[in-house]
């Protein structure tokens, strides 16, 4: 991953091969940003002059390139569109600086060293420039030979920042663990389904907790159908690829609080024998989001030693058709003991999450969270931006609106409407994995509801929307898989670890 380094403010000697100046979007055209100074007296006092001239106006997500004046020893400038400054916060707003660092770095590719010149008013705006960078210099490049594709920049520094100084380096250093372990997730996401899937995934996850102390155990086919892992086992039925459920582990010393992160881990989702059409499943392999997120989001806590027990709890499956497969009209008996009428093979993110969240719940801890590319329904709800959060308690909802907020990843509340139980009664077993399609979102989320251990505060995140892009990148976030979830279950495990949670 490219290297992130903290230094001074950039001076008028700067050498670099190219440096990031902030451009704020101002009343009567762009202004130049603070930390460019050096760069602005270069141009004579005269950069926002020229970069009107050239069409900027400063606003977010804009991108202006221009070559240094003679004499100054970075050839190559780059301006950044920063949105207009917050009065209220007199200064950048930490997504705003988080965004403005993604779009130059994704504009360096090629560039080996490069120097970030944008405002700094303190410790928040380090890690900010250092996340939006590191995260916005992500390329998956595993699966082409391109030898004359760019190489992401290599080099990154933050100029601005006081390197001695104890918050501006727990910033920088959070940024960076930060960054390798959602990088990571997102090359999960991005691994197409004949690379990975349950028995690889698990191997990685085995691997991750040998690299950084963790305890990962893992149930195979064998220990699942011992153990009555229906829902799981019913998923995998299908596939040549049997299941797993992973359970990685960190306990950081002095730990008051105890959180359990569910993630959907269906490496493929054909739909099963409810086949999805054409159209529908070319990007399925995105189907293990959730898992990934919660992968990272453990391993982020561990590397932090955040003072937190957190425990993640990977459901992997493929859900493919086959002669062994499981067929709309089965009925599976759940972990927790209930029986499912599987109506819809499709449905099959519940039925592994259902057998992970009985399980976590065994261990009494203060909170689960589930994460899950759940349904298409908060997609068409939501966009492809935003996730829903449902729950079984209002308050811990709105902590986690307001957490994922802080983090850049935008969240919606959800309700769980309980009229909505009624469309999934089944004559033949407890429940029905499906309901009515109106409100499908919700629907899903009060099925899991179902499995939650009493007395335990839930929530349920549905990342369908964002967790793959199939759009354009924008800001510090690619085409395909984002990383969705995993900043803000890491906010989650921090406010834990302050003991503030639930
Ligand atoms: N993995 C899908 C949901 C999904 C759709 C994720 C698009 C990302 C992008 C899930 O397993 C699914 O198929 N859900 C069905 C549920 C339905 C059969 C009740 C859906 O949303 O259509
Ligand atoms: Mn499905
Ligand atoms: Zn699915």
């Amino acid at each position: 991953m490219t290297a992130l380094t903290l230094k001074p403010a950039a001076g008028s000697g700067l050498r670099a091969d190219a440096i990031v100046v902030g451009v704020a979007k101002g009343a009567e055209g762009p202004v130049v940003a603070p930390g460019a100074e050096a760069v602005d007296a270069a141009f004579d006092g005269k950069l926002a002059g020229l970069l009107e001239t050239l069409g900027a106006s400063g606003a977010e997500g804009e991108l202006t390139k221009l070559p240094a004046p003679a004499g100054f020893r970075t050839p190559l400038v780059v301006a950044v569109g920063l949105g207009a400054e917050d009065v209220k916060e007199a200064g950048f707003g930490a997504e705003a600086l988080r965004r403005a660092a993604g779009v130059a770095a994704r504009a360096l590719t090629g560039v080996r060293k490069a120097s970030f010149a944008l405002p700094v008013a303190g410790a928040e705006a380090v890690g900010a420039i250092g996340e939006g960078a590191l995260l916005g210099a992500y390329a998956f490049r595993a699966y082409k030979d391109d030898t004359d594709a760019k190489a992401p920049v290599a080099e990154i520094a933050v100029h601005g920042a006081k390197a001695r100084d104890k918050a501006h380096k727990a910033a920088a250093e959070r940024a960076v663990v930060l960054a390798e372990e959602l990088n990571r997730a997102r090359d999960l996401v991005n691994t197409p389904s004949n690379d990975l899937y349950p028995e690889s995934f698990a191997a990685i996850a085995q691997a991750a907790g040998k690299e950084h102390g963790l305890k990962v155990t893992v149930l195979d086919e064998k220990a699942l159908a011992k153990g009555g892992f229906g829902g799981i086992l019913g998923v995998g039925a299908g596939s040549a690829r049997p299941p797993r459920l992973v359970k990685i582990e960190y306990k950081g010393a002095k730990a008051q609080q105890s959180l359990a992160f569910v993630g959907k881990g269906i490496t493929y989702d054909s739909g099963g024998i409810s086949l999805k059409p054409a159209g529908h499943n070319e990007t399925m392999k995105c189907d293990m989001g959730g898992a990934a997120a919660v992968f990272a989001a453990v391993v982020t806590a561990a590397r932090l030693k955040l003072p937190v027990h957190v425990t993640g709890w990977l459901a992997l499956a493929e859900n493919m058709p086959s002669g062994s497969a499981t067929r709309p009209g089965d009925v599976l008996r759940m972990y927790s003991g209930k029986t499912v009428e599987v109506l819809n093979t499709d449905a099959e993110g519940r039925l592994v999450l259902a057998d992970a969240i009985a399980r976590a719940g065994e261990e009494n801890p203060d909170a689960i969270v589930d994460v899950a590319t759940l349904t298409g329904a908060m997609m068409v709800a939501l966009g492809s931006r935003t996730f829903g959060v449902m729950s079984n308690d209002d308050a811990f909802r709105a902590t986690i609106h307001e957490l994922s907020g802080q983090a850049g990843e935008p969240s919606w509340p959800m309700p769980l409407p309980a009229h909505l139980r009624k469309g999934m009664e089944s004559s033949t077993a407890d429940i029905a994995n499906m309901g009515e399609r109106m409100g499908g979102g919700l629907v899903a989320g009060l099925f899991l509801e179902e499995f939650v251990a009493e007395d335990i505060a839930w929530a349920h995140l549905d990342i369908a929307g964002p967790a793959f892009n199939e759009g354009a990148p924008f800001g510090y976030t690619p085409k395909g898989g984002t990383g969705s979830a995993v900043r803000t279950l890491v906010r989650l495990a921090e406010t834990a670890a302050e003991g503030e949670l639930v």
